[in-house]
Order: structure tokens, then sequence, then C-alpha cells
């Protein structure tokens, strides 16, 4: 029985790619977000988020090909997550989600997963 995954059903890597290009631009002029990446050019981490969440969605595992066990609460623990980064993070992933244009049970599931992950990774009280 063939099964359609999320990643497909919401138009597969395309869609993801918008998601995350559409983040980035804001995490761009982000005063809080910005100065939290170490490199130069967001691109490569634009690109780690992307693979990240095509495979946790049922797409190519080519992030874990890249980068192994994803232990995200861990790769995170260098930068300081608090409220307020949390919030900014969910406020540029919130307004990229809205540039989909996706069926509403899918924006639902897939902004419920994001509010849920965002939380899991705060590791200062601010
Ligand atoms: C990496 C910040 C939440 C997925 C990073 C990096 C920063 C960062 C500064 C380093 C950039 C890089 O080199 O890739 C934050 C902040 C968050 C947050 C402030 C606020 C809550 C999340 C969430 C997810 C996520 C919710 C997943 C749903 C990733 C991934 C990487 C990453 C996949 C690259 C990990 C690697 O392979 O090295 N994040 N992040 N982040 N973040 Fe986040």
């Amino acid at each position: 029985v063939p099964t359609v995954t999320f990643y497909d059903a919401v138009g597969g890597e395309p869609t993801f790619r918008k998601l995350v290009d559409e983040f980035y631009a804001g995490v761009a002029d982000d005063p809080v977000l910005r100065p939290m990446y170490p490199e130069e050019d967001l691109g490569p981490a634009a690109n780690r988020l992307r693979m990240f969440l095509e495979q946790y969605w049922g797409g190519p595992h080519t992030y874990s090909e890249q980068r192994g066990h994803p232990r995200l609460r861990m790769r995170h623990v260098p930068f300081k997550i608090g409220p307020v980064e949390r919030d900014a993070w969910l406020t540029h992933m919130r307004d990229a989600l809205d540039t989909l244009g996706l069926a509403p049970q899918y924006e639902a599931e897939l902004w419920a997963y994001l509010e849920r992950a965002a939380q899991f990774m705060v590791n200062s009280p601010d």
C-alpha cells in the first residue's frame, strides 16, 4: 500500500525550502537572533534546518547522512535560549508558515510541532 508522507503531501522540497528561506530572511534582520548565529553566511544554517525538517516529516534523510543523530537540544546548548529568543524564533516561523498557503490541517500540524520544538529548545530562564 503506497503511503503519502506529510513531506509529499505539503509539496516536498520546494515547500520546505520556501519555509526556511522566508524564516531566515526574518532572522537576518532580527536584533535578538542574528547575533546568535556564528557564521556570517546564514545559508549553511538554513540548509541544516531545511534538511532536518525534511527528514522529520518523512522526506530524504540527508540531514543525518551529513550531521548524524540530530540531538537538537544538545546542539543548542551553546546558545542562550530563553522565552525572548524562543518567541522571536516562533514569530519568524509563523510569518514564514503563513507564506506557504498550506491546507489548514497541515498548517495546524506543522505549527503545533514547531511550537513544541521551540519550547523544547529553551535552556535558560532569560
Ligand atoms: C542550529 C538557534 C529552535 C533546528 C541553530 C543555531 C542557532 C539556533 C544559533 C546554529 C546555526 C547553525 O550552525 O546551524 C535557535 C533558536 C531557537 C531554535 C534561538 C529558538 C527556540 C530550533 C528548533 C528547531 C531547530 C525549534 C527544529 C525544529 C536547528 C537545526 C540546527 C540548528 C537542525 C542545525 C544543527 C546542526 O546540525 O548543527 N539553532 N534554534 N532550532 N537549529 Fe535551532
